[in-house]
Order: structure tokens, then sequence, then C-alpha cells
């Protein structure tokens, strides 16, 4: 299988690296060539922490073997699935749906990691819409089991079936919902975080008490600063703007600290500072 990534950042990367440990072919593209050198390195420490452990059944080189690195999109063409992984944005990812629509093979699937963006919308921009389809990789993808599989109002049953079967051969659970905003990981995850750092706001706790609280107390393996801080600020604020907007309560209002941090430019461990130091 021709297995296509667009971004190679923490998820690109994440993702190319689980479809080349599952045998397929893999080209990821990102704008720069400095931001592919660094998702390579991001593959290749992973990679080389699996193989120290015993958990890989090839060697890392084999593996670095099948994944081919690019910044033209034209490379594209004769994708059989192509995974996009870029920014939280819906206008840039609709332009770049656009673009791959007019360059993939006809019978090529598109496919977003949105967190919370509607598919549906995606899938009209693709000019697409049967073949098009949500697969939601969750952080760090090498180690977590699921992906959400979200169809879009037009996805047809075949595509979903390709696509539940990729994810299985790439050794993740899929499971299916609907089109809604921040699907279901996000719709309920999501909010959890962000009244994580309302508390913060409001002085309720120190940050580490809050974090210890919810480790402890739920049985959660992080404290919601610090996941909030490992899946990116940016991408909570994005995604709690989706909420907010797409289902229209103020329950989903970002809380006022996660937008001034955005501002501030503390995007969490990808910035070197977020709730913590990195
Ligand atoms: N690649 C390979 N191995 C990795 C790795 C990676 N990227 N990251 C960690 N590891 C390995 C470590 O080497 C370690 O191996 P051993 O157990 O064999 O020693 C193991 O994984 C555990 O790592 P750590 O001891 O460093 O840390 P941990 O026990 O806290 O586990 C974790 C790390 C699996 C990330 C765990 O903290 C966890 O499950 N955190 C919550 C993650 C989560 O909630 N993800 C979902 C985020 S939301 C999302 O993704 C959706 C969205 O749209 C925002
Ligand atoms: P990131 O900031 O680590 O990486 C994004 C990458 O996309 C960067 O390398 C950037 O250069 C590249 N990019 C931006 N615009 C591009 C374009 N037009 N063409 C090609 N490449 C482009 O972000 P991330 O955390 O990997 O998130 C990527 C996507 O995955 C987002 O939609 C996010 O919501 C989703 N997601 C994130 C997580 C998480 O925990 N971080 C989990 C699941 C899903």
């Amino acid at each position: 299988m021709n297995f296509g990534v667009v971004g190679a950042g923490q998820m690109g990367a994440g993702i190319a690296q689980v479809a080349a440990q599952s045998g397929f072919s893999v080209t990821v593209q990102d704008v720069k060539p400095e931001f592919l050198e660094r998702g390579r390195a991001t593959i290749q420490k992973s990679l080389a922490r699996l193989h120290e452990k015993g958990k890989l059944t090839q060697t890392p080189e084999e593996i670095m073997g099948r994944i081919r690195f690019s910044t033209d999109l034209a490379d594209f063409a004769d994708s059989d699935l192509v995974v996009e992984a870029i920014v939280e944005n819906e206008a840039v990812k609709a332009e770049l749906f656009r673009t791959l629509g007019g360059i993939v093979k006809a019978e090529g699937i598109l496919a977003s990691n949105t967190s919370s963006i509607p598919i549906t919308a995606l899938a009209s921009a693709s000019g697409r819409p049967a073949q098009f389809i949500g697969m939601h990789f969750m952080n760090p993808v090498p180690l977590m089991a699921l992906v959400e599989v979200i169809r879009g109002h037009s996805t047809s049953d075949e595509t979903a079936q390709k696509v539940i079967q990729t994810a299985e051969r790439m050794g993740k659970t899929p499971l299916t919902c609907n089109d809604f905003p921040g699907f279901v990981s996000n719709r309920i995850l999501m909010p959890m975080l962000n009244e994580a750092i309302q508390c913060v706001m409001e002085g309720v706790a120190e940050k580490e008490a809050i974090d210890g609280i919810m480790k402890l107390g739920m049985n959660h393996p992080m404290g919601p600063l610090t996941l909030a801080d490992f899946i990116g600020l940016d991408t909570c604020l994005a995604i709690m703007e989706v909420l907010h907007k797409g289902l229209g309560d103020d329950k989903y209002r970002p809380s006022p600290l996660l937008r001034k941090m955005v501002q501030a430019g503390l995007l969490g461990r990808k910035s070197g500072e977020g709730f913590y130091k990195y």
C-alpha cells in the first residue's frame, strides 16, 4: 500500500512511523526541509526506544527505508490513502484538500487526522466526499491503541471499511463515530483540560496539585495540564473554538488563560514551555 502523510509534526511523524512499521510504503510531506528533518529525527528516536525494548520485528533501518520525505505534494499522485496532519485550522486544511483532490489518483482515499474540524466540510473541499473520512490517531501514535474513525455525511461504506482495515493492519483498534464537533474523544477530553486551566486561572490550586489530584485520584496517566502541554496549547485552543462555535453553548468557552498563553507563544512541549518548562 502507498501511504501518504501530510505534515511531519508530532502526529504526522508518528503516523508515518507506524505505517512504515506495518510494511507500507510511506511518503511524508511538509512545507520546509527543516520540518521534514525534525520529523525524521522524531521517528528515529522513537524507533530506537522501541528497538532497545525489543518491541520491533524489524530493524529501525529497514523501517526508515520505507519512508520517503518530500516537500512536493505531487509525490502523492500514486497514493492509496493520504492522511493529513497539519495545523488545526479549517481554512488551511480545506485549501490543502482542494489541492490534494486534484493530485491523488481517482481511487485514492483522503483522510484527516483533525481533532475537531467538521469532516463533512473538508470532504466537500476535496471534491471526493465519498472517499473522504476522519482517521484520528492519538498522541503518542506509536503507543496509543485507538484510531477514532469519523464518517462524514457522504463517506461511502467502502471507504469506511478500507480505512478500518488499514487501522487494524497498523495494529490499532478503530472505533467509529459520526461527524459532530470534537467527535467523541475531544468533546469529552478537551472540556476537562479547559476546566483544569480555569482552575489555574482562578487560583483553585497550584498546577502541580491540580495534576496530582487527577493523576492519583482518577488514575489518569498524565495530569490535565501536563497533557495539555503534551498535545500543544495551540491545538487545545483550536479544538475549544470549534466546540464553542459548533455546539453554540458557552460551557465550551475557551479559558482566557489558555488564549493568553497561546498569544504569548507558550505552546507546551513543542515550544519548550507551557504550564511547565521542557
Ligand atoms: N515512541 C516510543 N516509545 C515511547 C514514546 C514514543 N513516542 N513515548 C514513550 N515511549 C515509551 C517509553 O520509552 C516507555 O517505555 P518502557 O515502559 O518500556 O520503559 C514507555 O513508553 C512509557 O513511557 P514513560 O515511562 O516515559 O511515560 P509514561 O509511563 O507516562 O507513558 C504515555 C507515556 C504512554 C504517553 C502516558 O503518559 C500516557 O498514556 N499519557 C496520556 C496520553 C494521552 O492521553 N493521549 C491522548 C491525547 S489526546 C489526543 O491524542 C487526541 C487529540 O486530538 C488532542
Ligand atoms: P504540529 O504543530 O506538531 O505539526 C504540524 C505540522 O504540519 C508542522 O510540521 C507544519 O510545518 C506542517 N504544516 C502546516 N501547514 C502545512 C501545509 N499546508 N502543508 C504541509 N504541512 C504543513 O501539530 P500536531 O500536534 O502534529 O497536530 C497535527 C494535526 O493533528 C492537527 O489537526 C491536530 O489537531 C491533530 N491532532 C493532534 C494531536 C496532539 O495531541 N497533538 C492528537 C490528535 C490529532
